[in-house]
């Protein structure tokens, strides 16, 4: 049999075991018997081990048979699970802490708890009144899968507590895993230790949950409120009065020479624990100063992650393929010749962009060293020049678009003064395919417009069978023709009615999000939907060309401005923002309305003590008051730091608005 038979093989064996999934899993009707499943299983399975270039997103080693989200019942997170940011070296710690002293306004010495960072899945355990209520997976991070019976079937959980401090109502967070000794034994069936870990916890069925070994060991909380724990190690040690394992390798460390020589000493001893270890996590020990850092869009500004270095191999490049981002960034990915990385299977290297290439001189043909770190997408790291064929030529990277024909360009940042390493495609909107594919499948995403039930996947499917063109097509899809696809059954073409009809209601922040402007991210979609307050505004606004406005908002600048304008200046941009808004029910919604500072408006001018703007900023609006721009009759308070702008604290005075001090302003906070 040559290649392309076995692969024909394979592709029915999958497509087989799919179907049976869903039979299985989602209909929870079943059409072979469990061992007719299992034999098909090892079929794909044996296939794989024997040829490393077979793969699918729905094999068995990368799924457990059945997708989660349709088979468990969902609970909402009281409080948020999110990720942390990686460090990767020293730059990146230097960074972290920069960025910390920067919201401070003020650098401290600062105190870290030192955790390892064990790969495995994580999972709140809410407790009330000592005992386990609900065990909930991280999920999307604002809601999980409700997987109580299997966590309990962990002897490291405890169902009941009845410690006399432990508190009446807690989430308690930590890490589900498996130990490297253990996954020995299951190797056959799943890639790693951590995808064996999830597998197993998402077993619709506990019994069989028992039947791997998993380990938990707990790290943080979710919802608890005390005031009596005040450090992060102090949670820690009361985590093991109340019952819970705890890594015995935690630690307390304060600088960042520390930091790293712990580090670097842990990278080597790691391989003699019993399970795997992807890095350090390093936390701000002070719970108080924790809760003042806060958190950016999806990680805490007071912990990170700082990873071990990764894994790599030797492969070669059997071509450059050249991907279309959502803002038109031409990426070079290498398409190499599989190669397992740790673990996994690699077929795909990114080339990052147009001067890495240059720079690593990296041809068609060359063995190159690619490298992989956890969830980090694999890059080449190096050519090995011996191995260069005679013949081979340089790279050259396309002037034009390879989706539309567009020229592309290399823009100039006026900061550093040198052109971008990224070379773009001018085609500022729908009318590059790939561009426009990205941007739908942005404007879904779950930080925009959350449509569950539409994958990335679908919308690639749904473009090329000519459903959508434009965002607002998603709106007014063909419900029969979707039915009549395959794959497609009465129960999930309702889901997704359901999902996007959910979707209708939006925050406006999160719709200017979605309609993907360069250079508006989450936080400065937040700003300009709290300066516009309502879509029609943010319309009249780009309809009298009065997009410099914004620059009066604290964190919008000359690039944000500049992309609002190079977006608006095609006309096509503004007719889906019009439709969309017909669609939709776009609102503005203050978070938090029983805060003290309610109906409340603030300016500052001037330098704060110890606390940045965005402190300041980020103070008012979790006591629901609002920060403006510009001093006008609308303003309540002007608060006044070292050295203010006298021309706004004579508008004040003029205006009748009442001045306040630093102190005074945080008097009115307690
Ligand atoms: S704290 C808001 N501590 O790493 C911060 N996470 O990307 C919440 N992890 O999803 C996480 N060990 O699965 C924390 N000692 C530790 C950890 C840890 C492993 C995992 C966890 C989380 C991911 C963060």
């Amino acid at each position: 049999m040559n290649d392309s038979e076995i692969k024909k093989i394979y592709e029915k064996l999958v497509s087989e075991i799919s179907k049976h999934n869903k039979y299985y899993f989602e209909d929870s009707k079943p059409l072979i018997s469990d061992k007719k499943y299992d034999d098909l299983k090892k079929q794909i399975l044996n296939l794989e081990k024997k040829y490393s270039y077979l793969k699918s997103n729905s094999s068995p080693s990368k799924i457990l048979g059945f997708s989660p989200s349709k088979n468990f019942e969902k609970s909402k997170h009281r409080v948020r699970m999110l990720s942390l940011s990686n460090a990767f070296n020293k730059d990146d710690l230097e960074n972290f802490e920069k960025k910390i002293f920067n919201y401070l306004n003020k650098k401290i010495e600062l105190e870290y708890s030192v955790e390892p960072k064990i790969d495995g899945i994580s999972a709140s355990l809410t407790y009330k009144k000592g005992l386990l209520i609900i065990g909930v997976s991280r999920g999307d991070g604002t809601t999980g899968e409700v997987i109580t019976e299997n966590l309990k079937t962990i002897n490291d959980i405890p169902h009941k507590i009845s410690n006399k401090d432990f508190p009446k109502d807690i989430d308690i967070r930590g890490e589900v895993f498996i130990e490297k000794d253990d996954f020995e034994k299951l190797k056959n069936d799943f890639a790693n230790p951590r995808n064996a870990a999830s597998g197993s916890l998402r077993q619709k069925n506990p019994l069989e949950t028992n039947k791997i070994p998993l380990n938990f060991i707990a790290y943080t909380y979710g919802y608890f409120k005390s005031d009596k724990i005040k450090k992060q190690s102090d949670f820690l040690s009361s985590l093991k009065k109340w019952g819970f394992k705890i890594n015995e390798h935690n630690k307390v460390l304060k600088t960042i020479k520390d930091l790293e020589s712990f580090h670097k000493k842990f990278e080597n001893d790691r391989f003699d624990l019993k399970y795997d270890v992807d890095g350090l996590v390093y936390k701000i020990n002070n719970l108080s100063l924790q809760n003042r850092l806060g958190f950016t869009a999806n990680s805490p500004r007071w912990a990170i992650a700082h990873k071990f270095s990764a894994d790599s191999a030797y492969s070669i490049i059997k071509d450059i393929n050249i991907q279309v981002g959502r803002t038109g960034a031409l990426t070079p990915v290498a398409r190499i010749k599989p190669v397992n990385i740790g673990g996994v299977v690699v077929s795909n290297a990114t080339l990052h962009n147009e001067d890495e290439i240059i720079r690593k001189d990296i041809r068609l043909g060359d063995t190159v060293k690619v490298e992989r770190a956890g969830d980090v997408i694999p890059h080449v790291v190096s050519v090995d020049l011996k191995k260069r064929e005679k013949k081979s030529k340089k790279f050259i990277f396309p002037n034009n678009c390879p989706s539309c024909g567009s020229i592309t360009i290399k823009e100039f940042n006026k900061t550093t003064k040198k052109y971008d390493a990224v070379r773009r495609c001018t085609n500022e909107g729908y009318d590059c395919e790939k561009i426009a594919i990205e941007k739908i499948k942005h404007f879904i995403s779950k930080d925009a417009m959350n449509i569950d039930g539409l994958g990335k996947k679908v919308v690639e499917n749904f473009w090329d069978l000519n459903l959508i063109r434009f965002p607002q097509d998603i709106y007014n899809l063909d419900y029969n023709k979707i039915s009549n696809l395959e794959g497609w059954g009465d129960l999930s073409v309702s889901n997704l009615k359901y999902s996007i009809d959910q979707s209708k209601k939006v925050s406006l922040d999160r719709f200017l999000y979605a309609i993907g402007i360069r250079h508006i991210g989450i936080e400065n979609a937040k700003l300009l939907a709290e300066y516009v307050k309502s879509i029609k505004n943010f319309i009249i606004l780009v309809n009298k060309d009065k997009l410099n406005e914004f620059l009066d908002i604290d964190g919008i600048g000359e690039t944000q401005i500049n992309s609002l304008k190079t977006f608006f200046e095609n006309k096509s941009n503004y007719k889906i923002i019009e439709k969309l808004s017909s669609i939709l029910n776009i609102s503005y919604t203050i978070l938090n309305k029983n805060g003290k500072l309610l109906n409340n408006t603030f300016m500052i001018t001037g330098k704060l003590l110890n606390m940045s703007r965005a402190e300041a900023k980020s103070l008012i609006e979790k006591n629901s008051g609002s920060v403006v721009s510009s001093v006008n009759r609308k303003l309540k308070y002007l608060i006044i730091g070292e050295k203010p702008t006298n021309r706004k604290v004579q508008q004040a005075k003029e205006l009748g608005i009442k001045i306040l001090s630093q102190k005074e302003w945080l008097n009115l906070l307690d």
